[in-house]
């Protein structure tokens, strides 16, 4: 299917690795020029140089922390009027809420609520004016389903939703639409880390704690940074354009509810 979004131009956060990078490279396969943002520049110029060698298109790179205001003004500065938005950032650390500090939450809410907010606010109006716009946010299926040790992101990432779930409708006359993804479990660093310290924890191996995990899905898998990509690329589409203000689970099953 041809997803008519070829010469659109994507800011792309948190996508050096991971599930950002899946959709970047979903977005670049459709013919989209992308601005993509991680701290490490390392590892940033090796994923946009793979990214150019793979689909041809332009992949400019800013290497900053994109929760911080000097971050996003460097990614804005180098993109400053996107066609399509993706939000992204690392998640917040687990751990009982009575050991979370004020300190923590606010740190939370930066990364996982006011970031996206921020991007969103200095690149809505011109997406309008222009009748064409997508944004992306990449949440977690905690906002659906609660995750014990994740308050941080269960909180911050629900005000996210919240905020965009009014934002969606008052836009969307103007060709912009703004959704969520929400992924479970993906094999990514991220949760490489997890299972490394479920390890520790239980005093069994890597192995058999992702075997553990994997039981846990319908799926019997993990998911894949390409097909979370292609789902973003989806809804960046031209065919997605009645489709905003929804929360996108991909999670194999997992979630057990009939809605
Ligand atoms: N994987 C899953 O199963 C899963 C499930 C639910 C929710 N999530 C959420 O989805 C998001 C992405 O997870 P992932 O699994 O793709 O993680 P990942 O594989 O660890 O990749 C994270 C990417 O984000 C970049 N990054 C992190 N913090 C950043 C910052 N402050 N500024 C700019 N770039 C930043 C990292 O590069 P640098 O480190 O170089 O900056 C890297 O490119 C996270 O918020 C995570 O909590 C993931």
């Amino acid at each position: 299917m041809d997803m008519g979004i070829a010469g659109r131009t994507a800011l792309v956060c948190a996508a050096s690795k991971g599930l950002g990078r899946g959709c970047a490279q979903a977005l670049a396969a459709e013919g989209v020029n992308l601005t993509i943002v991680a701290r490490t520049a390392e590892t940033l110029e090796a994923t946009a140089a793979e990214i150019r060698r793979q689909s041809g298109v332009e992949v400019k790179t800013v290497a900053c922390d994109i929760t911080t205001p000097a971050g996003r003004a460097a990614a804005l500065a180098a993109c400053p009027q996107p066609d399509i938005l993706v939000n992204n950032a690392g998640g917040p650390p687990p751990g009982d809420f009575r050991n979370f500090t004020h300190e923590d939450w606010i740190r939370a809410l930066e990364s996982n609520m006011l970031t996206p907010i921020e991007l969103i606010r200095a690149t809505i109006d011109s997406m309008s004016a222009r009748g064409y716009g997508r944004i992306v946010n990449i949440t977690s299926s905690a906002v659906k389903a609660p995750i014990d040790v994740l308050g941080l992101s269960n909180g911050a990432r629900s005000g996210l939703t919240g905020f965009v779930a009014g934002l969606a409708r008052k836009v969307a006359p103007t060709g912009v639409t703004i959704n969520n993804l929400l992924p479970g479990l993906f094999d990514t660093d991220r949760i490489a880390v997890t299972f490394e310290a479920q390890a520790k924890a239980q005093n069994i191996s890597v192995d058999d704690a992702r075997k553990q995990r994997m039981k846990t899905i319908p799926a019997g898998r993990f998911g894949n940074r390409d097909e979370f990509g292609r789902a973003c690329a989806f809804l960046c589409s031209v065919h997605a354009g009645y489709i905003t203000g929804q929360n996108w689970l991909i999670d194999g099953g997992a979630y057990p509810g009939t809605f």
